[in-house]
């Protein structure tokens, strides 16, 4: 029984190989930015430390995100010469609505520039002042875009899911006791809807099960509330149900991903991640009444509801992009290349979330710098030797991004992480190699890495555009 399962792991591979290769070869490539050091610090100082005012082409590996980095297939590419650019009722709209209603079975199918563009679409119809959204955890994004239509966002992690050196299979998951008290205590006709985030994106790329999703819709069920969910990662996390949860090893992905849409009544996507595309999104619904509104600021602010601020070789790509993201052996290698990157740096003795997620390898900045208190900031501290050391961008979600300022006084995150966020199909081993010897080589005089100061930041999403610097030591 046991080498069955590993022979349906391995797909069509018949041996079971010690090296999970990248299961595809190069047929483009694009030069990486080489600086040197005074280069680097000298770009540092202009950017005022932030990585998000940096040049990409000063930058050598790019991990500040997997969003819209992707490399495109040549079957991508082949299809966007088939776009359809009709203003109205453009074939490509036919085929990326079919290929979002196979995969999520839901009946209202609207494109979107991106997935922030659904947020705002979905909150605007259904948040406001006195509502409160629940989730395992808002993304950035989708917290902000509640708040700004006037609602109330609340995170409902599991038990664990804050206990970054302690493994476990399923630390997305919603905390489904916290949720039923949530729903009692603020009343079901307050909440207009559950999002589930998939993965879980800010703590740490940790899947959800199917079973607490299938719990989750049945509380919702009861109180009818509808759970909508936010598919970034929709495969990354079909797979990890695969490889972890009892009784699914056997099942396709693609089954299981379609069981996951089953137990929402709607999603947002943002297909800059698991459709492979460098832009675009979708909303699709299932409520009538909640899909006309929406369709009418999706006219006002995206476009006619057959592009939705798209091109139409874009619905090609992403409808493409759906289907190719759901293959085992892309799947085996992607979640494997993250692991390996994990290993790399835990040999290396920096500590990191565990286990690492489907998309990311999430340092913990509080634990390696115990010496920078989050006022400090750590991880941008961390970030910033990154980049200074060897060109590498990765991303603070700390103290910076979630931290706030309550009347003059600082109130730290609950976590300071820097995220180092894998592209798909971008970077080599060579180049993950890489990335673990810098870090070798910053966890020998990491002591010595100052605390930052914030100079200048915005009230939301402060970290997009905040100025810093470092402390004199
Ligand atoms: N939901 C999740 C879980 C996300 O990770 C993101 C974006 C969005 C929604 C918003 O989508 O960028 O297309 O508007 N995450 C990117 C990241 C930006 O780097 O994690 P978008």
């Amino acid at each position: 029984m046991a080498l069955f399962l590993k022979c349906l792991a391995l797909g069509p591979m018949d041996k079971p190989w010690k090296t999970i290769i990248e299961p595809f070869k190069i047929k483009t490539v694009e030069p990486l930015g080489f600086t040197t050091e005074a280069q680097r610090e000298a770009v540092l100082r202009e950017a005022c430390y932030n990585l998000f005012a940096v040049a990409a082409d000063k930058v050598l590996i790019d991990l500040l995100t997997d969003s819209g980095t992707s490399a495109m297939s040549a079957e991508q590419w082949a299809c966007m010469m088939r776009g359809d650019e009709s203003y109205a009722g453009a074939r490509s709209f036919f085929t990326f609505e079919g290929a979002v209603r196979r995969l999520t079975g839901y009946r209202y199918v609207m494109p979107v520039h991106q997935g922030r563009a659904a947020e705002r679409i979905l909150f605007s119809v259904t948040g406001g002042p006195g509502k409160t959204v629940v989730s395992n955890s808002h993304f950035d994004t989708t917290r902000a875009n509640a708040e700004a239509s006037g609602c109330v966002a609340l995170d409902l992690p599991a038990q664990g899911a804050l206990d970054f050196d302690t493994p476990a299979d399923f630390k997305g998951n919603i905390d489904l006791k916290a949720l039923e008290d949530a729903i009692r205590r603020i009343g079901a006709k307050n909440i207009p809807m559950i999002v589930m985030t998939l993965t879980n994106n800010s703590l740490g790329g940790q899947p959800v099960s199917m079973a607490n999703l299938r719990e989750t819709s049945r509380i919702a069920l009861h109180y009818g509330i509808p759970v909508i969910i936010d598919c970034a990662r929709f495969a990354e996390n079909a797979f990890f149900i695969k490889r972890r949860e009892p009784g699914f090893s056997s099942r396709k992905v693609s089954e299981i991903a379609q069981e996951m849409f089953s137990y929402g009544a709607g999603a947002m996507m943002s297909s800059k991640k698991d459709a492979f595309a460098n832009i675009g999104g979708f909303l699709a619904l299932n409520d009538p009444e909640w899909a006309k509104q929406s369709r009418e600021i999706l006219i006002l602010g995206e476009g006619f509801p057959t592009y939705g601020g798209l091109a139409g070789r874009d619905l090609e790509a992403i409808a493409r992009g759906l289907e190719e993201v759901l293959d085992e052996e892309y799947l085996t290698y992607r979640i494997r290349s993250i692991e390996y990157l994990a290993e790399g740096l835990r040999q290396a003795g920096v500590p990191i979330v565990e286990p690492p997620g489907g998309h990311a390898v999430y340092v913990n900045a509080k634990k390696f710098l115990p010496h920078i208190k989050p006022e400090g900031y750590p991880g941008q501290s961390l970030v910033c030797e990154l980049y200074r050391t060897a060109g590498i961008r990765a991303v603070e979600i700390g103290s910076l991004m979630f931290g706030r300022n309550q009347d003059g006084r600082f109130v730290p995150a609950s976590m300071e992480l820097v995220r180092l966020a894998i592209p798909r199909r971008v970077y080599t081993q060579s180049h993950i190699d890489f990335v673990i010897e810098v870090f070798r080589d910053i966890a020998r005089r990491k002591d010595l890495l100052p605390p930052m100061r914030l100079i200048e930041g915005a009230a939301r999403l402060t970290h997009f555009t905040a100025k810093l610097m470092p402390e004199p030591a």
